[in-house]
């Protein structure tokens, strides 16, 4: 579904992305933790197009979106792509149903149609007694719900949260983390994530460590690392030999290796 390469990112003289590569499958939730200034707001808002990298690509089903002109991208970022951040940024004049059916009217739905989709968001996420209220007569995780509804009007393709629970209590956190499940379950809704809420982070198909602006830790990079290691290290011929005396010295505290040489055979097969 995404796919992040070579992204490179410096605010003046500091390099905050160095090399990130990253691939996002359809309908996962992935989670980007790390330290605090180690990069995952910037890689969010670069996999989201509101930032634009120094150099690098960022493909969306296909589709290159560094380069795309900025109105081009603008609208293909209102149709495929929702956002939800930690401080709901809501329009304070506008009341929760307005907030939410913005998006649609931006990409060119009826005023009707546009309220009527929201109010039917809004009262499956449980607020349908606030569609009238304005965001400063709601509670934190009120608002937080109707930024999701918000995110999830033009049925996006892929939703980005930057530290969804950050601001709210237990019990409003454990709210967004239900409706983030239901929203991969029931609809098979791809979400990625920056968080440092840990039963956040917990239902998530996929972790994404950084530190000072590397991925240290990713399932694929990982794969990928391993395959390269083995390919470099190793001809054929050497392997096979390699296999071969393993085998036949390999007792129960192998496992390692064991698993190592399955590796291996693949890549000889
Ligand atoms: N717009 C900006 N201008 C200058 N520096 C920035 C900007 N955005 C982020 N940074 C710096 O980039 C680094 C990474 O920031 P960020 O991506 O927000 O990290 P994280 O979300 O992991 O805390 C920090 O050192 C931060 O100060
Ligand atoms: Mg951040």
């Amino acid at each position: 579904m995404l796919t992040i390469k070579n992204i490179y990112k410096s605010f003046g003289n500091i390099q905050v992305l160095k090399d990130i590569n990253l691939s996002i499958g359809n309908g996962e939730i992935a989670a980007i933790v790390g330290p605090s200034g180690a990069g995952k707001t910037t890689l969010l808002q670069i996999a989201g197009t509101l930032e634009k990298p120094d150099s690098g690509s960022v493909i969306f089903n296909g589709t290159e979106l560094i380069g795309m002109k900025d109105k081009k991208l603008s609208a293909f970022r209102n149709r495929n792509m929702g956002f939800v951040f930690q401080f709901h940024q809501l329009l304070p004049e506008f009341t929760a149903q307005e907030n939410v059916a913005l998006p649609a009217l931006i990409a060119g739905s009826s005023k009707r149609k546009a309220m009527n989709k929201a109010a039917d968001l809004l009262t499956q996420l449980g607020l349908s007694d606030r569609l009238g209220h304005k965001p400063a007569a709601m509670s934190g995780g009120e608002r937080q719900r109707t930024a999701i509804a918000r995110a999830l009007i033009n049925d996006p393709e892929i939703i980005f949260a930057d530290e969804p629970t950050g601001s709210l209590d237990s019990a409003n956190r454990k709210e967004i983390q239900d409706i983030f499940v239901d929203l991969r379950d029931r609809l098979g809704q791809t979400i990625v994530m920056v968080t440092h809420d840990s039963s956040l982070a917990a239902i998530a198909d996929h972790i994404i460590e950084m530190a000072d602006g590397h991925i240290i830790s990713s399932p694929i990079t990982q794969e990928l690392e391993e395959q390269e290691i083995e390919m470099a290290e190793i001809s054929p011929e050497e392997s096979l030999s390699i296999v071969d005396s393993l085998d036949s010295g390999r007792n129960g505290s192998e496992d390692l290796i064991g698993d190592r040489v399955e590796k291996i055979r693949e890549t000889v097969d």
